[in-house]
Order: C-alpha cells, then sequence, then structure tokens
C-alpha cells in the first residue's frame, strides 16, 4: 500500500536542482557499478595539491578490514574551506555570526577568515603544535570556533570539539582519551542571556589531567578570568602578534582531520576519527545536493560546532562550497520564540537546517510567533537529529515554510560524517516522518535479528553494505573497538544501531536506536555513562537507565535506582543524583525521572532485563512480556506499582 501523503517535488525545482530524478538514478547505478571512475569524477569537487589515482580500497570483512579513500591524494581542508574562494570572492561574506543578543551580530568576509584562520594557526605552530598533534577546542558558537577548527585542518594538527554543554569531567575525559597538550577556549559562552563559564570549566578539567601544556583564551564576553602563568596566552595578543599568513600543510587524503567523541552503547565516549579527503568530500557533496546549495546563498544550520551537524554543515561542506554559513550563538527562545525567524528575516537565510526537538519546541507556542515574521527569503528546510513526527513535519511545512518549500529530513550520525539517507529536493518526493532514500553510494540492507537480509516492505535492523568516502576510520586509538562495535554484529557489514522500516516505494523509516543508546533532543546519550554517573553516588547500590517518549525531547532519560541498605530515599537524594549526573557528564544528561527501585528485573545469570524496565518507563505495562525467566519476578510489581509518574 502506498502511503496518500506525498509531496511532489516542486516543478522548479526539478527543472533546476543540481540533481533531478534521472540525475540520482544514474547516480546510484554509476557509483555501484564503475564506483573508482564515479568517484575520481566526484572528487573533482576538491582542489587537489596532487589528484588522486586510487580511489576506493574497502573490506568489511575481518580478514582484510580496511577502509581507504582517494588513498594517494593530497590536500588540505582549510584551503580547500578558504583560499580556493580567494580570488572570486574575497570580499564576500563566509561567516554571518548572530550572537545571544539581537543587537550582536557580524560578518566575516572570505578574506578576513583567511587572515584570522593562518594567523591563530600560525600561534599554534609557535607554541609548538606540529602535524598529528591533537587540539582540543571549547568555545562557543562563534566565528572563532570555526578559525579554531581550520587553523587546525590549516597545520595538520587534529582537532577535538567539546560542546560547551559537557562538564569538566567530560573534557578531562577527552583529553586524557586523545592525549591532546593543546586547549583553545574562551572566557565564557552566552546562551539565552546565561553565561557559561568555559574558562572555569577548562580550568577545572586541568586540575584532573596532566599534559595539557597551553591554553589559548579567547575573551569573548570580557568578563575577568583567572590565567595560570606560563600555560595561558591571550588570543588576541598572539594573534596579533603573528603573521597573517601561513602555508598549509599537505596532508594525505587518509590523515586525519578531527576526532569528535560520541556516546556508546558501552563504556566510555568514542572518538570518532575522520579523515582529511573522504570526510571533505562527503561534507562537500552532501551539502550541495542535498540541500541544493547555490553560490550566493544565506546557509542557516542551527546545530553547535560541538556536533557533527556542527562540523559538517556549519564548517567544512559549507564553506567548501564557499557558502555564506550563519553562525549563532543563542537559542531559539531567547528573547523570545520568534528568534529564529527574526534572524532569518534579519539575514536573508535561504536555507534553514534545524532539529526535530526545536520545531517541538517552538510549536506549543503556537503559530503567531512564527507569522510575525516574512520568511520571504527561506527556500529549503532540513531537519536532522532524530524522527521528526509527522506532526511536526506538518506544521514546519505548513506555518514555517507556508505550503511553499520542501523539506528534506536529513538521516545521518557522527559516524557517518554527512547525510546518507535523504531526500534530494529537485528527485524526491516526500512523505512526512521519512528520511525518504539513500544517497548516491549509499548502500542499505535492513536485516533481522539473525542477520537474515529482509526484502521488499519490510521492517528491521539497518546496515549499510558498502563503504562512502565519509565514513569514519577509527574510534581513536582502539581499532578493535570500531570493528567490534560496527562490524561484528552483522559481518561484513556496518550496523548503524537504528531500526527501520522499508514501504512498499522504497521509502526509508527510521524507527529509533535499538541498542543502549537514547536520543535525547537529536544528541545521543549512553546508558551506560549515565548509570557510571549515578552509581558513583555513595548511597548508590545500583542503576538502570532506559529512554522514554518525551513530548518535546523526543526521548527523556529514565533512571532506576537502587540505594544501598538503610538509606532514606528522599527528594533531597534524588536532587543530589541528578546533580551529580550533570556535574559528571553536563546538563544534558539529567534524568528526567528518577524512580527508586528496591530490585532490578534480572535474569538467574545477573542480565538486567532492560526490555521490561523500557516498557514500564514507557508505561506499556501490558506490554512486560515474559517475566518467568526472572531470578525474582516480584521485583517488577513493585516497580510498577511504584512507577514515577
Ligand atoms: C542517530 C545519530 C546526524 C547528526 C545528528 C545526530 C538519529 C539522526 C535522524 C533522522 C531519524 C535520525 C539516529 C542516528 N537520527 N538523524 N533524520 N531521522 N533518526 O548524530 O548523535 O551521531 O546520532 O541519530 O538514531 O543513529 P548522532
Amino acid at each position: 500500500m502506498t502511503d496518500p501523503e506525498i509531496y511532489p517535488v516542486p516543478a522548479d525545482l526539478a527543472a533546476r536542482a543540481h540533481m533531478d530524478r534521472a540525475g540520482y538514478e544514474a547516480a546510484r547505478i554509476a557509483a555501484r557499478e564503475t564506483p573508482d571512475a564515479f568517484w575520481a569524477q566526484q572528487a573533482r569537487r576538491l582542489d587537489w595539491m596532487s589528484f588522486p589515482t586510487k580511489i576506493k580500497d574497502v573490506s568489511f570483512n575481518k580478514e582484510d578490514f580496511r577502509i581507504r579513500w582517494f588513498e594517494d591524494g593530497v590536500l588540505n581542508a582549510s584551503v580547500n574551506c578558504i583560499d580556493r574562494h580567494l580570488p572570486h570572492r574575497r570580499d564576500e561574506v563566509a561567516i554571518i555570526w548572530e550572537g545571544d543578543e539581537p543587537t550582536d551580530s557580524e560578518t566575516v568576509t572570505f578574506g578576513q577568515l583567511h587572515e584570522r584562520v593562518c594567523r591563530l594557526a600560525n600561534v599554534l605552530k609557535a607554541n609548538g603544535v606540529q602535524k598529528g598533534d591533537r587540539v582540543t577546542i571549547y568555545l562557543p558558537m562563534i566565528p572563532e570556533a570555526a578559525y579554531a577548527m581550520l587553523a587546525c585542518a590549516r597545520i595538520g594538527a587534529v582537532h577535538s570539539v567539546i560542546f560547551g554543554g559537557f562538564s569538566p569531567d567530560s573534557i578531562a575525559g577527552r583529553i586524557e582519551d586523545c592525549q591532546s597538550t593543546f586547549v583553545i577556549t574562551a572566557d565564557e559562552g552566552c546562551r539565552g542571556g546565561k553565561k557559561v563559564p568555559l574558562k572555569a570549566n577548562v580550568d577545572k578539567a586541568l586540575e584532573k589531567v596532566a599534559g595539557v601544556k597551553t591554553v589559548v583564551v579567547l575573551r569573548h564576553t570580557g568578563t575577568d578570568v583567572p590565567f595560570v602563568e606560563g600555560r595561558d596566552l591571550d588570543w588576541g595578543v598572539e594573534t596579533d602578534k603573528a603573521s597573517p599568513d601561513c602555508a598549509p600543510e599537505p596532508m594525505k587524503a587518509e590523515d586525519p582531520l578531527f576526532i569528535l567523541y560520541t556516546s556508546g552503547s558501552t563504556g566510555k565516549p568514542k572518538g570518532v576519527l575522520h579523515t582529511t579527503g573522504g570526510y571533505l568530500f562527503w561534507a562537500s557533496y552532501t551539502h550541495e545536493l542535498v540541500f541544493d546549495y547555490r553560490p550566493g546563498e544565506v546557509f542557516w544550520c542551527t546545530a553547535d560546532v560541538g556536533w557533527v551537524t556542527g562540523h559538517t554543515y556549519v564548517v567544512y561542506g559549507a564553506l567548501a562550497n564557499a557558502a555564506t554559513t550563519l553562525m549563532f550563538e543563542g537559542v531559539p527562545n531567547y528573547p523570545t520564540v520568534s528568534r529564529f525567524w527574526e534572524v532569518v528575516d534579519k539575514h536573508q537565510v535561504n536555507i534553514f537546517y534545524t532539529a526535530p526537538t526545536a520545531l517541538r519546541a517552538l510549536m506549543r507556542d503556537g503559530d503567531a510567533p512564527v507569522k510575525a515574521s516574512s520568511r520571504q527569503s527561506l527556500r529549503l528546510l532540513g531537519t536532522v537529529g532524530e524522527p521528526i513526527n509527522p506532526e511536526a513535519w506538518r506544521w514546519y511545512h505548513e506555518v514555517v515554510g507556508e505550503g511553499r518549500l520542501p523539506i528534506v529530513d536529513t538521516w545521518w550520525q557522527t559516524e557517518t560524517g554527512g547525510a546518507l539517507i535523504s531526500p534530494l529536493p529537485g528527485a524526491t518526493d516526500l512523505k512526512p516522518g521519512s528520511a525518504t532514500k539513500p544517497l548516491p553510494g549509499v548502500e542499505l540492507e535492513i536485516v533481522d535479528a539473525e542477520g537474515a537480509v529482509l526484502t521488499g516492505a519490510t521492517e528491521g535492523n539497518l546496515c549499510i553494505t558498502d563503504s562512502w568516502p565519509g565514513q569514519m576510520r577509527t574510534v581513536y586509538g582502539d581499532d578493535q573497538r570500531f570493528f567490534e562495535t560496527y562490524f561484528s554484529t552483522y559481518p561484513g557489514k556496518y550496523f548503524t544501531g537504528d531500526g527501520c522500516r522499508r514501504d512498499a516505494d522504497g521509502y526509508y523509516w527510521i524507527t529509533g536506536r535499538v541498542d543502549d543508546v537514547i536520543n535525547v533532543s537529536g544528541h545521543r546519550m549512553g546508558t551506560a555513562e549515565v548509570e557510571s554517573a549515578l552509581v558513583l553516588h555513595d548511597d548508590v547500590a545500583e542503576a538502570a537507565v532506559v529512554g522514554f517518549p518525551h513530548d518535546i525531547k523526543g526521548q527523556g532519560i529514565y533512571a532506576y535506582v537502587t540505594l544501598n541498605k538503610g538509606v532514606e530515599a528522599t527528594d533531597d537524594l534524588r536532587k543530589a543524583l541528578v546533580a551529580q549526573v550533570r556535574e559528571e557528564i553536563g546538563p544534558i544528561a539529567a534524568p528526567d525521572v528518577i524512580q527508586w527501585a528496591p530490585g532490578l528485573p534480572k535474569t538467574r545469570s545477573g542480565k538486567i532485563m532492560r526490555r521490561i524496565l523500557r516498557k514500564i518507563a514507557e508505561n506499556e505495562l501490558g506490554a512486560l512480556g515474559d517475566t518467568s525467566t526472572l531470578a525474582d519476578p516480584s521485583v517488577v510489581d513493585d516497580l510498577v506499582k511504584n512507577r514515577a509518574a
């Protein structure tokens, strides 16, 4: 049966988009049948110091596992994002910055970008940063975050950006994992009228981890922050002294460009490693195709550069395509819930890309705050981060887009580097709630729990059977974990961790994570990490964390906590536990619900049966399934009876 709700490709887009229906079909076939020729041709979109002759060298099998793209190519990512645009666009705007306060904004031309990136790159060099060294970046959404990333890319240093919402402990863990010796931060950030104490958080982190020799501090809000003699440098002072030119480091395509930490289903966050050639190519290719980007347009991706969406579509993909990219430091509801749409009008944004959670939050305030704006500059809308519920899709389409703008629902992951399943505005009819179809070169399979391939209209686990250039190359420092996490569940295939339905038209509908990862406001959270943070408390014996449906966040965090014998379950303790998680990981990991659990449902071998905990959290009490294999089935009755509201 075909879904009745279809939004066809608008005729004007079908006629003029970068890729139309026939182009899409042809590219799918070419990428599959003649990959080397196809990707070599596509790779010309980048500026290479030495064009690759080896294009694709890939095996997902254990014996000869390898993922290499454009292997003998040489390039520099910052040259692709800046220098190559200078001859035609030196005075055109590369970055529009919109501050937390509506009175604060600024533009940066490609010429200015070049100078500022080079100056900072020279500061890094002068302080001993060499090719391959890891540089930690902990900055707000300001142009300097892009300068810092590009300055690293210019000299071949590997950046590790940490989202400003992560705690000192999280910073310390990430610095330690990649043995970073250099940190770039700011005095403070501003979000929704509140200050974020970035420098203070870095100072606390560096009490817990050794090895950092230098901290460059940007004066952003200008508040007084203590400087550690011999360690801390003032960004402004140092870059003023530095030369405005810095020769770009020639990088092999497979040289790492960055590490970005993301939560997994077990243990500590993984350092997802992306490369210079394949990643940059995929960022640029997908930015152009998915958003049908044309030079001169203003592109606004609301994601923070602390997440992969910010890396790929605020910085690398956008700038590689000479886009004018908008960076917004604030939040959607400050000073009012019209802020997004005011910014659209103020900067004449053409393409707007955000997360379903933001749309759901704004929807609650009705249509008036949207309708108070013009939005006539908008040409295309996008979403990312989690499945978008059809209700939010329709609101986005009808109210924000006045029924005239296509919506690209882009499915991807930190690991994939850029979008893999997405409509192409000129080629794909839309269905609300579906990320639609794979991009050229993306070979999907849906398998059952045993790995049997399911064909036709079906539902199961989403796998990818062949590599694409933007694929992550390893977990930093742990090739074994990389292979085990992604390629061992279904041998020979990359397992996404997502459940997925395919309809009779071949459209893909992501149903959510099938592993112990929850998606909170479009951000991935490992349940194991939250559990570890909870059990650090002296009064806690054990904790189990699951996701549950949350109106705004998509999924909320539901924690079952068993206290030590004799400890009283008080509201103060509940607050202390939430505070502990904020402290250990960051505010985004704070549990929404804590239920006291005298016991957890375990099998006789001691394994916690999360399926049951999920059902209780979801309030699907009739669907608890078979509990007879539990060591003590009576614990379930107690959990149901005392279910937190
Ligand atoms: C997980 C990846 C890609 C950048 C943001 C999140 C979910 C992402 C969609 C979408 C349905 C989506 C998946 C995926 N997800 N986009 N359009 N429709 N689900 O990156 O933190 O690496 O999380 O987010 O579950 O596996 P991430």
